[in-house]
């Protein structure tokens, strides 16, 4: 373990973090095999050797979790809500046809991680430790059937806050990012894969985020790319109910609770966007945010649509702010959880 800690307390932090680009030194592995999972240890982070014939190169047997460590104004590193990713982990390895990750053993991943990587946890306000918790399947066998073998991995990147600032979303008409029936509800590879094409094109034409639409109810919002959509419409909160292509956020349903508690009356409802359109455009829909993990809240400032904007007013707006200061207060420390989202990660690795 000693080598270990030498290797993250020799790691340098640049000067500029970005997201998702800086990798700790150490991360996370265990595998399973004929039906059991091995302990598990903190290893140097490094390439992963899988044999060509793999599943998980052919058959995108594969699904992850983002989660952050915040260190900024409590005692110790602490994790948001670590037990509801695990348990979504396992709600999307079980969609994959993989098996299950026992909650000791991804809880166990990501806290060994934190606790020694935890010096590496920028405490300015708004940035974290991202942690990438991802399992995949190594069987070496062309046949479309799930593999026998496992690797699991839990990785950390130290990490500003992604995309914070306005958020020009563009609608997309045409393609799917998940069928009904489909992968939608599981966090894994290729729901992503699928959103690329309209990303790059979404960028080629001055927005930066793609707003997809239900592949069987004509119209109906489901989610942005890697996040979840809110609009605010007289005070009142709705968002796109979780309909089974949507990817059930776990920031989605701390607003929910947040926003009761702040007031706010709050709806989970099919949102048609033709309709939503024509809210915006009224003045009655006033604002618009995305949220998710990696960026908690982001302002919308503008929803494109066959050739029109629709600009929002209010940038960012008084309720998204005010449930993205609430939100980050509680994940940073500042004030008390009185919701038992936070768990401290106390100092366990012997150095
Ligand atoms: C497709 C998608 N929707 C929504 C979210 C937001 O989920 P969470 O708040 O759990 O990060 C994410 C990010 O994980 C995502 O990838």
């Amino acid at each position: 373990m000693g080598d270990l800690q030498t290797l993250v307390d020799n790691f340098q932090l640049p000067d500029t973090i970005g997201f998702g680009r800086l990798m700790a030194p150490v991360m996370f592995r265990a595998e399973y095999c004929d039906g059991i999972w091995s302990a598990g240890q903190l290893v140097p982070y490094g390439p992963i050797s899988l044999d060509p014939a793999a599943k998980v190169l052919h058959y995108a047997q594969e699904v992850f979790e983002g989660m952050k460590a915040y260190w900024v104004d409590s005692e110790t590193p602490q994790l948001f809500r670590p037990v509801e990713n695990c348990k979504r982990f396992n709600n999307s390895a079980e969609f994959m046809c993989m098996p299950q990750v026992p909650e000791e053993l991804f809880m166990s991943g990501v806290t060994q991680l934190t606790d020694i990587c935890r010096n590496l946890i920028p405490r300015n306000s708004g940035a974290s430790m991202y942690l990438r918790p991802f399992m995949f399947g190594t069987q070496a066998d062309l046949t479309i059937t799930a593999s026998s073998s496992y690797e699991f991995y839990v990785i950390a990147s130290p990490a500003e806050i992604y995309h914070a600032g306005e958020m020009r979303v563009i609608v997309e008409r045409h393609r799917s990012r998940t069928a009904a029936g489909g992968m939608g509800v599981a966090k894994t590879g290729g729901n992503y894969a699928a959103s690329m094409q309209s990303s790059k094109e979404c960028m080629q034409q001055g927005y930066n985020q793609v707003l997809w639409l239900n592949s069987a109810v004509a119209g109906q919002i489901d989610e942005l790319s890697g996040m979840n959509l809110f609009v605010v419409m007289d005070d009142e909160l709705h968002t796109p109910e979780l309909n089974g292509s949507i990817l059930p956020g776990i920031t989605r349903s701390a607003i929910l609770e947040l926003a009761k508690d702040l007031g706010y009356k709050v709806r989970e409802r099919n949102i048609q966007i033709d309709s939503l359109l024509a809210l915006i455009e009224s003045g009655t829909c006033t604002e618009a945010f995305a949220c998710g993990t990696a960026a908690v809240i982001s302002p919308i400032s503008i929803i494109a649509d066959q050739g029109k904007e629709y600009p929002l007013p209010k940038v960012p707006g008084p309720v998204g702010q005010a449930l993205y200061e609430s939100l980050l207060a509680i994940q940073e420390g500042r004030v008390e959880d009185k919701y038992g989202w936070i768990q401290a990660v106390e100092r366990q690795v012997q150095v």
